[in-house]
């Protein structure tokens, strides 16, 4: 029943009660906007994507900077919200590029689309790699056995194979205490910024969440 119920807010996901269809897209961005209310509909929209592999915002993406200050991005799966958009999280090998690049520079971008809502979410954020420490710990029992299984390879993310390699996907993990768990790692993403774009026939709507000092500021701009 819970379940269900959790399936059902999160299929709605448009907030307090606003419409979706084409002939009448959401409407979080009014005139004279609570900055907070609106950082509590976002919030309520990615923890969704926490809940619902079929939410909008279960994948998003996510940008970093590599070591040649070039712009990289990949998808990743939204595995925790904040209720007021403070911060989001997702899971990681440690090994993989992201988290060197997320060392040298932790200012970071995630990006998300609604269509049926006609809603683009960007985010800047601030990240921190979480490895073998409580908060990590606590994740890694969390998540089912086949997705520790994701962590056991031998091999780091991105490393050359040879030509006829044919990847067996490796076997689901029990056991909380096994080796694999070093590979695991949690990014949290302070969010700093949110760029909130409504897309309408009768006018594009857009503009920005600032946080200062843990208050959400809001200034509109041209979309
Ligand atoms: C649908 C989908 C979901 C993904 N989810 C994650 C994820 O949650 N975490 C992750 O590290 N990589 C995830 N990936 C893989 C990344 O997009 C990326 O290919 C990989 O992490 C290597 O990235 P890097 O070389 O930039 O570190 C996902 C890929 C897809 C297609």
């Amino acid at each position: 029943m819970k379940e269900k119920q959790a399936k059902d807010s999160a299929l709605s996901h448009t907030g307090t009660g606003a419409h979706s269809d084409d002939s009448s897209p959401v409407r979080w961005i009014v005139p004279h906007l609570n900055p907070d209310q609106l950082a509590r509909e976002i919030g309520e929209w990615l923890h969704g994507g926490t809940l619902n592999g079929y939410h909008p915002a279960h994948l998003l993406q996510f940008a970093s900077v590599d070591h040649n200050s070039g712009p990289q991005v990949r998808t990743i799966v939204l595995r925790g919200a904040e209720p007021f958009c403070h911060w989001v999280r997702f899971h990681t090998d440690i090994r993989s590029p992201k988290v060197e690049e997320i060392r040298h520079q932790p200012r970071v971008a995630l990006l998300g689309y609604d269509p049926k809502l006609r809603l683009q979410i960007r985010m800047d954020a601030v990240a921190a790699i979480h490895h073998k420490d409580a908060l990590a710990r606590q994740a890694w029992e969390r998540i089912p056995p086949h997705s520790r299984a994701c962590y056991s390879s031998k091999k780091v993310p991105g490393e050359a194979l040879k030509q006829d390699v044919v990847h067996q996907a490796p076997p689901p993990i029990h056991d909380v205490d096994d080796p694999a768990y070093n590979h695991f790692a949690v990014i949290h993403c302070a969010i700093e910024l949110i760029d909130v774009l409504e897309l309408d026939s009768n006018g594009h709507r857009r503009g920005t969440l600032i946080r200062a000092d843990g208050t959400w500021c809001w200034q509109p701009v041209a979309p």
